[in-house]
């Protein structure tokens, strides 16, 4: 059993079990789909339809979401920059355990900084993030919006909101584009899992 030192007396302890091995009893490959867009963009909605079809294909699956994770993991931080920077750190920490652990996991997070999405990209391999950006504009999610979020938003009642007052960076590269303003969603779910086939991470 290998053990790596570190500084301040703390210790990698690397299991017997590896990635690889997980990987191959799952018999999928592990990797996040990073779903980013507006609120009510359809990230989740898309996210658990695509959770659906792994599933029923045995698939070893994970959502993570917005809302989910600012109830629990997350609830001390704010919306402002740097807590936007946090959250997004310690979900990219959590999702990196996910893939050792040999899940597809998906994760719809507003994240709208460029420079917090790379993080999390270069925490894992080449093929394990999967960027997939749906596009909406922020006048569509709004006649969407169930929750009057983005009501309040242009009330000023919710500051720094995302789209409304608070900026959002497109991706760059993403491996796939969602117009979610003009695709329905099992039609949005299906291109991810042919996104998914492409990677080969399933067959
Ligand atoms: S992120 O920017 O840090 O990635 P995250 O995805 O966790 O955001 O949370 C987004 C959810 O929080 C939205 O779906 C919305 O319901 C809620 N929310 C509350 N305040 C804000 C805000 N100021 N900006 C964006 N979303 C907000």
């Amino acid at each position: 059993m290998d053990k790596i030192s570190k500084n301040n007396n703390i210790t990698w302890f690397n299991s017997y079990v590896c990635r690889e091995d997980r990987e191959r009893l799952h018999d999928h490959g592990a990797a996040v789909i990073w779903f980013t867009g507006f609120s009510a963009s359809g990230k989740s909605t898309i996210a658990h339809l695509v959770e659906k079809e792994l599933h029923s294909r045995g698939c070893s699956t994970y959502v993570f979401d917005g809302d989910n994770v600012r109830h629990g993991l997350c609830s001390d931080l704010t919306f402002r920059r740097e807590d936007r920077a946090e959250n997004i750190r310690r979900i990219g920490e959590m999702v990196k355990l996910f893939v050792d652990a040999g899940m597809i996991v998906l994760t719809a997070f507003i994240s709208p900084y460029r420079q917090d999405r790379r993080k999390v990209r270069s925490l894992l391999k080449d093929g394990q993030f999967l960027e997939v950006y749906v596009e909406c504009s922020s006048e569509v999610c709004a006649t969407r919006d169930q929750k009057g979020i983005y009501a309040k938003a242009k009330a000023g009642v919710i500051r720094e909101f995302t789209g409304i007052s608070a900026p959002y960076e497109v991706p760059e590269n993403p491996d796939l584009i969602i117009r979610s303003y003009k695709e329905d969603a099992s039609q949005a779910a299906e291109r991810v899992i042919r996104l998914i086939e492409q990677c080969k991470l399933i067959r």
